[in-house]
């Protein structure tokens, strides 16, 4: 097996390169209301044009299903990177130094991994670069098939985000983790990875109510997963939970307690403000911090505590890597020093990332086709 190749030391002067890259923003009513990820990937494809590439790039967008949906076209996408990066982007079959192929998941083949498919992509790269870090946790066609049929290479932002992830599972003594997000059980693997590494790790979020319940405190009906938390890791001193919780009930307005008075008609929706102070504060105190999904239930508008933690994150000398699209929307409320604060474009990747160590779409180039 030989190692990832970046693309800085690949010759494609005059080559055809096809590109993996993960455009998969969110859009309302055709407008694109976060860029970071095609601004991501501009490092490469200027990269790629400046060294006299033709660039073909592919993408998924949202999930059609296998289906054309017009209003999943990659349409806006090519418009938006054209501003980006000042040069025309076509859509296929409009050809052009820079052109799209119009949503990969309009056909079903994509998520099944198809070879057929994967071999269909190909004959548009003389070799192949993967910039599309978050979606190469999965085995599609476009992220592991295509890597398998051609010399492949790693984008210049995805041998950045394997660095930065790397360095957080060796991060310096008394580092701070927060973990927030759903069940427990698919984070333990991760939890405990890091268990030896971190000083505290903190936990918000449906998954930190496992383990409330497992210490035998009350949840009342929060969100809890089926498969309980164990009492041995629940136990572990290193994992913190609230002490105090906004707590919501059917119909009526939100009031903040302590954890040990949550009724069995409420449901815990974010950590309460004390304890969110003294995580904030910790975050600040931190020499580094590794941070992937909220706190609260971020998309009901319970978002306070995990925007302090940001904020303080923000104000901090920290040393940060965070992850995750809610945990990006927080950071990015507030000012933050890129060079001091890496904002993953994974939030599953990354989880992958940190939990195996790798992920297919990194693999699959480890094992690519020799050449060029
Ligand atoms: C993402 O947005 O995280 C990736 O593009 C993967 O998208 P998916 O969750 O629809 O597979």
């Amino acid at each position: 097996m030989q190692e990832v190749k970046s693309v800085r030391d690949a010759d494609v002067k005059g080559k055809r390169v096809l590109v993996s890259v993960d455009f998969n923003v969110p859009l309302k009513d055709g407008m694109i209301m976060d860029d970071a990820r095609i601004r991501a990937c501009l490092p490469t494809l200027e990269l790629l044009c400046g060294r006299g590439a033709k660039v073909v790039l592919m993408t998924h967008l949202g999930r059609p299903g296998g289906k054309e949906v017009a209003s999943l076209s990659v349409a806006p996408l090519a418009r938006r990177l054209g501003e980006l990066i000042n040069q025309r982007v076509t859509v296929a079959p409009e050809e052009s130094d820079l052109m799209m192929l119009e949503n990969l998941r309009f056909d079903p083949r994509e998520e099944e991994g198809s070879m057929e498919l994967a071999q269909e992509l190909a004959t548009f790269g003389d070799l192949f670069v993967n910039e599309a870090f978050s979606n190469s946790h999965r085995n599609h066609a476009s992220i592991v098939g295509v890597a398998t049929l051609l010399p492949s290479f790693a984008g210049v932002r995805l041998m950045e985000e394997m660095e930065k992830l790397q360095q957080a599972l060796t991060p310096p003594p008394g580092s701070l983790a927060i973990i927030g997000g759903a069940k427990f059980e698919t984070k333990q693997p991760l939890i405990e990875k890091l268990m030896p590494h971190y000083a505290r790790i903190l936990l918000g979020g449906a998954l930190a109510n496992d383990v409330i319940r497992a210490r035998g405190l009350p949840v009342g009906a929060s969100l809890v997963s089926n498969t309980p938390a164990s009492v041995e890791i629940a136990s572990n001193d290193k994992l913190a939970v609230a002490t105090d919780a906004v707590m919501e009930k059917e119909n009526k307005e939100a009031r903040t307690g302590l954890i040990v008075d949550v009724r069995a008609d409420e449901r815990i929706v974010d950590v309460g403000p004390v304890t969110a102070a003294a995580w904030s504060q910790m975050a600040e105190d931190a020499p580094f911090v590794l941070w992937n999904g909220p706190l609260g239930i971020y998309e009901a508008g319970y978002t306070e505590a995990s925007d302090l933690v940001a904020k303080a994150l923000s104000r901090s000398n920290a040393h940060a890597v965070v992850g995750g699209g809610d945990t990006g929307a927080a950071l990015k409320k507030y000012s933050f020093d890129p060079a001091k604060v890496f904002l993953s474009t994974g939030g599953g990747a990354m989880l992958q990332f940190l939990t195996e160590g790798t992920l297919p779409g990194i693999e699959a180039l480890k094992n690519s086709k020799p050449g060029i």
